[in-house]
């Protein structure tokens, strides 16, 4: 029997500092849909993913919630894992460098690395910011201070043990010179290339400034530095030095995938470790884009990430993962939103694919009462239509295996419009009120199921729950039957004589005015009513009107303390606040101005609507609103009289 060809395919293990946006649902639907493809086509697949849980900032995320760093990683990873099984992730495994699994061997190669005398201990030298508590080159300052709070840093010097990189520079320039795959795309390429040819540094790979990591294992003052760590995941699980069969199966890997913003580290350093273990490099390094929002790129400290939980219960993990695989251009950055998602999903989704299936199903009912006989005849425009499926056969393969995901569901588009466009031109209505042309009738319908069936199994690396739903219509396969790859080459292979059935739609239309009243978080979606720069004038009313207890707890009032404030441009009447909610920040517009100067409110614990929908004024998402007392004369913020911490409830 021939042995199945295997594949091994990564994500980056993401931190779990905090919840996962979905900027990294984007890589991780990416892998999965690598992973599905190369199962359809037959291939044995690992595909791996996890998390990186070393390093000081998941350690100071764990101490600002009062926590441990293992139980603050732990809690993060079970809403992780929640979030893989609700995207419909098929990973293998799951890897979490905090496994004893994992930190063994990483111990067992930092000793060897050492021991043959690749890692050497020496003196670090560097500037440091303390408040970041990190080390920066002189290269990368901005103007002299830390690149990343912009404060003083000074000169410190500590022991450290270093990685011997530039000895192995020339090799890996030449590999990548001679496989061309190895860095993908070519932008990317050019870029590491360039950067080994400035000359690599040694890396300093031990810290001594914190605890939460690896030890080193001949020097327990030292912890492993955290990429260094990182890194061997892709090793580790598989079973490097612990289950050689598996690993020896899986090794090398066929593709590291990521967004661009790790390249180097998976380009240069990596390849490097690999060298000095003796170990073959990855086939493929792949770096994609970033999803961006309009206001730039997605970050916690902005306020303004997109949680891909809320997305899959809203639309469904098929239709968000097309979303997020069609929409980012290979290698570029893409811009994300609500509702360019729910136009792309009616567009694409229940528009064309979806009105093809029901058209299609319900003629069948109509003209055949759901059993369609025999193919009988064929015309020109069929043939048409048979090579429109083939080339997108050909083309969805092509682009797969160039990780081109985007291209690859544009080939699948275009074989749905070419169907409908076919409804258009046989107009399956006309030969039905002419008995000498049922039989034609009958080729048209076919023809149509074809090419759902072909679109089908193209798309269901996109979309895994798919095949099930379509097939509940069309009886296309039997159950638990294993749909290959190889069958949307094929034309011709859908039996007739099953009964098909109509049953509710597949993808259900989005109301976009609903979207555009109702839905949250949206840095794109422009609010289009008049600017709220006053408090609105407060209908009194003209009964007392109850509310129950149970209408006071949707209001989530948080004590907020004010940590920056300043006036907005050209608003005489507004203030734009920067709250701090316990460990949360968040960015407030009130239309008080004329009441407070900016600086008599830092530092006062304010109380704020906290789940008010956020709202975008004068081009500032506002994600709350302050409460005041007002009469005639004054206007009065509501504060806290005794110490009471920020963040918490008020009620
Ligand atoms: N822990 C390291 C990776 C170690 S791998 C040995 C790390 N983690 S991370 O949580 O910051 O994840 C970075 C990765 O998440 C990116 O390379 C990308 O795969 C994904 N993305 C995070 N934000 C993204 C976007 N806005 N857009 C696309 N991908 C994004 O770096």
């Amino acid at each position: 029997m021939q042995q199945k060809k295997n594949f091994y395919i990564t994500t980056p293990i993401y931190y779990p500092s905090d919840n996962l946006h979905i900027g990294h649902a984007y890589t991780t639907v990416a892998a999965d849909c690598m992973a599905r493809f190369k199962r359809m086509q037959g291939y044995d697949v690992f595909y791996l993913t996890g998390t990186d849980e070393h390093g000081q900032k998941i350690e100071r995320a764990a101490r600002e919630k009062g926590k441990e760093p293992i139980q603050h990683v732990d809690e993060i990873v079970a809403n992780i894992r929640k979030l893989w099984d609700l995207l419909l992730i098929s990973n293998t495994d799951f890897i979490r460098t905090t496994e004893e699994r994992h930190e063994k061997v990483v111990q067992k190669i930092f000793q060897k690395v050492y021991d043959q005398g690749d890692i050497f201990m020496s003196n670090y030298k560097g500037w440091y910011c303390s408040p970041c508590e990190t080390y920066f080159t002189e290269r990368q300052l901005v103007e002299g201070k830390c690149p990343d709070c912009a404060r003083e840093v000074e000169l410190l010097q500590e022991e450290s043990y270093f990685f011997n990189m530039g000895k192995y520079a020339p090799r890996l320039l030449e590999h990548i010179e001679a496989n061309p795959e190895f860095i993908q795309p070519e932008s990317r390429r050019n870029e590491v290339v360039n950067f080994i040819k400035g000359g690599l540094e040694d890396l300093c790979v031990s810290r001594t400034s914190f605890k939460w990591g690896i030890p080193v294992p001949f020097n327990e003052n030292h912890v492993v530095y955290v990429w260094f760590d990182a890194l061997i995941n892709y090793l580790t699980g598989i079973g490097y030095l612990q289950d050689e069969e598996q690993f020896n199966k899986y090794w090398p890997a066929d593709v590291h995938l990521m967004a661009k913003d790790i390249i180097r580290f998976h380009a240069i350093i990596w390849p490097i470790m690999l060298m000095a273990l003796d170990l073959p490099l990855p086939k493929k390094v792949c770096a994609h884009g970033w999803i961006m929002l309009e206001g730039g790129k997605m970050s916690k400290s902005k306020g303004n990430v997109v949680d891909p939980n809320i997305l899959v219960q809203k639309y469904g993990a098929d239709a968000v993962r097309y979303y997020l695989l069609k929409e980012l251009t290979f290698g570029q950055d893409g811009l994300y939103s609500e509702e360019m998602m729910a136009t792309r999903i009616n567009a694409d989704l229940a528009n064309d694919l979806g009105n093809l299936i029901s058209r299609t199903v319900a003629m069948i009912i109509k003209y055949f009462a759901g059993i369609l006989p025999e193919q009988i005849e064929t015309a020109d425009l069929d043939e048409e239509l048979k090579v429109c499926a083939r080339q997108a056969y050909d083309e969805a393969t092509e682009k797969l295996e160039k990780l081109d995901f985007s291209g690859y569901l544009h080939a699948t588009s275009r074989l749905v419009s070419r169907a409908n466009k076919y409804i258009d031109e046989t107009a399956p209505w006309k030969l039905a009120k002419d008995e000498r042309q049922l039989s034609r009738l009958a080729a048209v319908l076919y023809n149509l199921l074809e090419c759902i069936r072909i679109t089908v199994i193209l798309t269901a690396p996109a979309m895994p729950t798919l095949i099930t739903r379509a097939n509940q219509q069309l009886r296309l396969w039997e159950q638990d039957e294993q749909v290959m790859w190889k069958d949307a080459g094929i034309w011709g292979i859908a039996g007739t004589g099953n009964q098909v059935f109509k049953d509710e739609s597949l993808f259900p239309r989005i109301d976009l005015k609903n979207l555009r009243g109702e839905e949250p978080v949206e840095d794109m979606i422009e609010v289009k009513k008049p600017i709220q720069e006053e408090k609105p004038a407060m209908e009194e009313p003209t009964k007392q009107q109850h509310i129950s207890i149970e209408d006071f707890a949707k209001l989530d009032l948080r004590v907020a303390e004010v940590i920056a404030c300043e006036k907005m441009e050209k608003a005489d009447k507004l203030l734009v606040l920067k709250m701090k909610l316990g460990d949360e920040e968040r960015t407030v517009v009130s239309g008080i101005a004329q009441h407070y100067k900016p600086e008599e409110l830092i530092g006062k614990k304010l109380v704020l609507v906290a789940n008010l929908k956020p709202t975008k004024i004068r081009g500032v998402m506002s994600h709350g609103m302050i409460l005041a007392a007002s009469d005639d004369q004054y206007v009065d913020a509501l504060t806290v009289t005794k110490d009471i911490a920020s963040g918490n409830r008020v009620k």
